[in-house]
């Protein structure tokens, strides 16, 4: 079987975490810092808050920006739950925006045509009219390591007054017009679960330059601590949110590593890209003239929209090629469907795209023997079921 992702893990972390082992200190030590810091640097922001998920780290930001119940947050569908979710922990309530065809990222036009719907009193949901004035927070999510197109975000943002953050947890090494993922908006967040660029095991981070964000992160992430992290000592409601040792050690053992990781992951996306390119029926990532780097996270294709898409995926799994629809649309998730009554219909680019989009098997470690069984697959597949 070819899968569709695994870790690349080497000597010197198992090193690492062993040493972690035998201190002992497995929680808020040394390698939590020292990870820290090397995220900073590589975000180029002020601070980073290391915490045990993507989604804790989103949620600390939302909470850190004073989102309250009944405020609006507007984020993409075509992305993973996680990022509309940490909305509903407050009892906020997501706003989903369409898509550019070509990058999958939040469409700075659909995103002004949404903000004067709602500005004009015409976008209810669930029979309530959606007041602007409630309209906090923009998500926006650096889908598939693509960076969203900021300076077409960021004028609108400011003009109805919403702060930005920004969901990197899949674009750790991607760069913006030179700039990196994460450190735009009021603050970022990168995730390191097993099929990430780099792994803690489960594992995120807040970046961000904004002090006061990183104080109440740092609290929140420690059951509400005064920032002395003082024994029993609680200032505010918080969460154990922490990293373990073992996870940071493992994260800053990963990141000794990082620009190899990198290059082998962009060498197998030419390879993939190359491979692909004689065939009408596939699309490749697009990369945006705005993306000086990716950091790639998947490999996504799209297919011509005549073929079945979940039969090709059925066809590839029985023949030994890991393969997974990404992503299926949050606001046509049964729940999000029932809560908020969105339906099909709502954001014609998202359903499109969501239904002829594939990710094949994508790993620092890929060979170009494995790539070109996964291209084959593909095309059997295609010819034979699609
Ligand atoms: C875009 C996006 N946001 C948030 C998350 C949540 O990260 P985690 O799984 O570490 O909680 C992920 C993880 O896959 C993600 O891809």
């Amino acid at each position: 079987m070819i899968q569709l992702s695994k870790p690349y893990i080497t000597q010197m972390e198992i090193d690492t975490v062993v040493e972690v082992l035998k201190s002992d200190r497995l929680s808020m030590g040394r390698y939590t810092e020292l990870f820290e810091k090397q995220i900073s640097q590589l975000a180029q922001t002020k601070f980073s808050v290391a915490v045990n998920s993507g989604t804790a780290a989103l949620h600390l930001i939302l909470k850190a920006l004073g989102i309250q119940q009944g405020d609006y947050m507007v984020v993409p569908s075509f992305t993973f739950v996680a990022s509309a979710n940490v909305a509903l922990f407050e009892k906020a309530i997501p706003i989903f925006v369409d898509i550019d065809p070509r990058t999958y990222n939040v469409d700075a036009t659909a995103l002004e045509e949404l903000l004067l719907r709602i500005e004009q009193g015409r976008v209810h949901i669930n029979g309530q009219r959606v007041r602007i004035d409630k309209v906090k927070i923009l998500m926006v999510v650096d889908v598939f390591g693509q960076p969203v197109d900021y300076d077409k975000i960021e004028p609108i943002a400011n003009r109805w007054n919403l702060k930005v953050i920004e969901d990197s947890c899949e674009a750790l090494g991607s760069e913006y017009k030179n700039k990196p993922c994460g450190s735009f908006g009021e603050a970022g967040a990168f995730a390191f679960y097993p099929n990430k660029q780099i792994t803690t095991g489960e594992g995120g981070i807040i970046v961000t330059n904004n002090e006061n964000v990183a104080k109440l992160c740092a609290s929140m992430r420690n059951q509400g601590r005064g920032e002395d992290e003082a024994w029993l000592n609680h200032v505010r409601i918080g969460y154990n949110y922490r990293i373990d040792e073992l996870s940071a050690a493992l994260g800053y053992a990963q990141l000794t590593h990082l620009q190899e990781i990198l290059y082998k992951r962009d060498e197998a996306a030419k390879r993939y890209s190359q491979l692909l390119s004689k065939y009408s029926w596939v699309t490749p990532p697009y990369i945006a003239d705005y993306t000086t780097k990716v950091g790639w996270f998947v490999y996504v294709v799209k297919l011509d929209e005549k073929i079945n898409r979940d039969r090709v995926i059925d066809y590839m799994s029985s023949h030994g090629v890991q393969v997974r629809n990404y992503f299926a649309p949050v606001h046509l998730q049964p729940f999000y469907k029932e809560l908020f009554g969105y339906s099909n219909g709502m954001l014609p680019v998202t359903e499109k795209i969501s239904k002829s989009t594939l990710a094949i098997p994508f790993y620092t470690t890929m060979t170009l023997q494995e790539q070109q069984t996964v291209v084959d697959i593909l095309k059997e597949a295609v010819e034979r079921v699609g």
